[in-house]
């Protein structure tokens, strides 16, 4: 008997330390998810105006960047819209002065995946004398397709480089520099990705979530840099949205329109360096977050090769 006690009192007590960590880590884990639902529903959105009288969204033709650039107008910014196709610009502006008749809006047709280093100019010379308060760097580019790396020639994954990793930086560099010498508070949004966050690995569309965890880190790093200048830098992850981008992802629940998520994306300007504004992404996110990593990569291997399939068939059947 004398034995069997102390045994006994060891093992009650392991069972007592894993029981009360246990406790702490889903303490830990319901705490982070009432933070997220809280900042998405509660946190009171910012004066966006009070950045300054102007705003540049890029990629503003389609999706995610035309439903912020409505939002930004009827919050009463002016506009700098920029995209690749002059009359998809066109018809964006228009539409936004047909409901917003005071809005002033400037056209900057740049297709980004040009050597930025000339490009910019049209960039700089657009912005020069305007009170640039809030920058939205949206466009974005991925694979036509689910394909493995070796299937997805330069021409496939160089313009995803150029537009999500280096125009975001050159858009970045010219407008934090004009926000910093102006001596104001500014607003850098950049649009990052679940792909490269929330999971921990995106296979068949290597390029893109690389490219997504750049914006992430950058914005991550530029938060840091620029917070004494009053100037918020902030990553927005999405998961999906209904968009051209993901054109067989139906909206749902967990899927909003991309106007839906521009009224979410913009209510959390100017807040911390990484967010997730639409609700329901974030319990998305909690979910994955208990998931082990190997089945969140099974289970995305699975979905990358079905959708190559489907590619593929798409491709016989159209020849
Ligand atoms: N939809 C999703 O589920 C999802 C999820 C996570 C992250 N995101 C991110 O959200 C952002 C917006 O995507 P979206 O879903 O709204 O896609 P989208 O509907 O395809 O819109 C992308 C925008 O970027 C523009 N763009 C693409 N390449 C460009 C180039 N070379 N030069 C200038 N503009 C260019 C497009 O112009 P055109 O109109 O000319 O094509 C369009 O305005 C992207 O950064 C994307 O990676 C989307």
């Amino acid at each position: 008997m004398n034995a069997i006690t102390p045994h006994l009192t060891t093992v009650y007590l392991w069972f007592l330390i894993l029981f009360s960590l246990g406790i702490i880590s889903i303490c830990k884990h319901l705490i982070t998810l009432l933070r997220w639902v809280h900042a998405a529903l509660f946190k009171p959105e910012k004066n966006l105006t009070d950045y300054g009288s102007w705003a540049l969204v890029t990629g503003a033709t389609d999706g995610i960047g035309k439903a912020i650039a409505f939002e930004l107008a009827n919050k009463g910014l002016n506009l700098l819209l920029l995209g690749r196709n002059q009359s998809k610009l066109q018809d964006v502006s228009n539409s936004i002065r047909s409901k917003h008749n005071s809005t002033k809006i400037k056209l900057i047709v740049l297709d980004l995946t040009i050597d930025m280093s000339i490009g910019i100019n049209q960039l700089k010379s657009a912005i020069k004398g305007l009170d640039l308060g809030i920058v939205v760097n949206n466009a974005g580019a991925t694979y036509p397709g689910a394909m493995y790396f070796h299937e997805a020639d330069a021409a496939v994954w160089d313009p995803v480089i150029r537009v999500n990793v280096e125009a975001t930086a050159w858009v970045t560099s010219v407008v934090v520099q004009k926000m910093a010498e102006r001596g104001k508070r500014g607003a850098v949004v950049n649009i990052g990705s679940g792909s490269s966050v929330v999971l921990p690995a995106f296979p068949f569309y290597a390029v893109y979530a690389a490219s997504k965890a750049f914006v992430d880190m950058f914005s991550k790093c530029l938060h840091v840099e620029y917070a004494s200048m009053g100037i918020d830098i902030q990553c927005q992850i999405p998961m999906y949205v209904a968009t051209k981008m993901v054109s067989t992802v139906k909206t749902s629940f967990f899927v909003p329109s991309p106007e839906q998520y521009a009224r979410c994306s913009i209510r959390r300007i100017g807040y911390e360096s990484r967010c997730t504004p639409y609700w329901p992404h974030a319990i998305q996110w909690w979910f994955c977050s208990f998931v082990p990593k190997f089945i969140l990569n099974y289970v995305r291997l699975q979905i990358g090769i079905r959708k190559r399939s489907d590619r593929l068939r798409a491709i016989i059947e159209d020849e």
